[in-house]
């Protein structure tokens, strides 16, 4: 059924308890796999980038709105996160207002608990308030997740941080340019990079972000800031020069296209021998994701501003490493893995990002695939018949990549809990419906 209606903000209004109940339904979606998809789909906007950008817009009491806002249970919860804070959130279609007029530097624990995401406020807040208290936050299973680069560079703009009893309290009653290196040890960090440069837009003189995360959704967020009156150059590269400045205004913005949730249908045109066109998508943030398919064998080509996906003659076994952008995605590992299961061959997926994001390997092996973990790589035997059964998605991508190989798979698969595509895949049964998959959600 369509289910935007029923994870909407009315819930909200009721008990806190029930409203965390109904986000984390047990809806299951069954697939009745074998059938090519074929047609047109248009891509939603990019969750990665609206989440920091609604925290950005704590940073101005004037009024802010979002266009191209994708109905996702994430959103909306970060939209319930804002409200715990005091901002007015008002969502109409895909575009949303929100003013965050008189704000408090508290929000509603139990939310921030529930969404990983939803660490990105703690930057804005400081930034504006010059403290924050927010819980540490949780998310998908795919590893530790830890904030210490968060942390880190807040410090360094002179930010006061305790962490209590799962809290994260900072108080900064003054933020100072600075120089700050934001390499991990897997990298540098989307939401860290997108925290310090939201605190640092109000900082007195300038800060220099080195080793600063490269995605797109990170570009995004300084496009939005820029359009509020921030000074920020160099985002997309590893090195972003941020001036301060006293207060932003209110701003408009359109959020990029989900290069996530585009890959997921290039992937879905090949593994069901279909031919998808994906509207709205910017190719050239698909830059890797495309490399790698076309050397598997799929087609990908360009046609005006839209792309079409199909597979070619045959289909070869490729191996492929995740990386900062605009390396392969980890976002799209998953996906990727499901595609190899159905290519004759071997190939190693092996995952930099996350220490263990290979939950969808087992439940994939439940429908026939051959796929071992060695360290941080997974072996792929492909080639294997998938036929259907009952799996669990255990994080976002996971359940992505079990509705691909249940779309390719014969007999019926049943995907439970759900809620994980919910999260970050707009109408996604809507969506695979209108290009022929035979998919139902069938209610907890
Ligand atoms: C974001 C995305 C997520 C994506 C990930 C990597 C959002 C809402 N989520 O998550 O979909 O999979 O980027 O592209 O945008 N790390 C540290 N210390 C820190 C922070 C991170 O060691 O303080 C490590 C992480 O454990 C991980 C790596 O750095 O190994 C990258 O994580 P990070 O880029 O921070 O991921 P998120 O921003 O949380």
């Amino acid at each position: 059924g369509d289910w935007s209606s029923d994870v909407a903000l009315p819930i909200w209004r009721h008990r806190r308890g029930v409203c965390s109940r109904k986000f984390l339904h047990m809806d299951s979606l069954l697939i009745k796999g074998g059938v090519p998809l074929h047609g047109d789909v248009q891509i939603s906007g990019a969750k990665n980038a609206v989440l920091p950008i609604m925290a950005a817009t704590l940073l101005t009491a004037e009024p802010c709105i979002i266009r191209r806002v994708p109905d996702l249970s994430d959103v909306k919860f970060m939209g319930r996160i804002l409200e715990s804070l005091g901002c007015a959130v008002k969502f109409e279609g895909d575009t949303l207002t929100v003013q965050a007029h008189r704000i408090k530097g508290h929000g509603d624990y139990d939310l921030i608990r529930k969404m990983r995401g939803s660490i990105c406020i703690l930057g804005p807040l400081l930034g504006r308030l010059r403290k924050a208290d927010v819980s540490q936050p949780g998310g998908c299973v795919i590893g530790t997740r830890p904030i210490d680069l968060h942390l880190k560079g807040l410090r360094a703009l002179g930010a006061k941080i305790e962490i209590e009893g799962g809290y994260v309290r900072a108080k900064a009653p003054r933020l100072t340019g600075t120089e700050v290196f934001l390499g991990g040890r897997a990298g540098p960090t989307v939401l860290g990079t997108a925290n310090i440069m939201s605190a640092a837009v109000l900082a007195e003189g300038v800060t220099i972000i080195e080793s600063a995360a490269c995605e797109p959704e990170v570009s995004d967020l300084a496009t939005f800031l820029n359009a509020m009156g921030a000074k920020i150059q160099g985002a997309g590269s590893p090195t972003i020069t941020i001036t301060g400045v006293k207060a932003l205004h209110g701003a408009e913005h359109e959020v990029i296209p989900d290069r996530i949730e585009a890959a997921t249908f290039l992937i879905a045109a090949a593994m069901t021998h279909g031919e998808i066109t994906i509207h709205g998508a910017k190719p050239e943030h698909l830059n890797a994701v495309i490399d790698k398919l076309r050397e598997a064998g799929v087609k990908i080509e360009r046609r005006g501003a839209a792309m079409i996906a199909k597979r070619g003659p045959r289909l070869t076994p490729v191996d492929v490493t995740t990386l900062p952008y605009a390396g392969f995605p980890t976002d799209v590992q998953a996906q990727m893995m499901a595609l190899m299961a159905l290519t004759p061959g071997i190939s190693i997926i092996t995952e930099r990002i996350f220490e263990s994001r290979f939950g969808h390997v087992a439940e994939l092996g439940r429908l026939g695939a051959d796929i071992a973990i060695e360290g941080p790589s997974a072996i792929v035997k492909g080639g294997k018949r998938l036929s259907g059964a009952p799996v669990m998605a255990s994080d976002l991508r996971a359940s992505a990549a079990l509705v691909l190989a249940g779309l390719a798979a014969k007999g019926s698969t049943q995907v439970n809990r759900i809620y994980h595509l919910d999260r970050g895949y707009e109408k996604i049964d809507a969506k695979l419906k209108q290009l022929g998959g035979r998919i139902s959600r069938i209610q907890e």
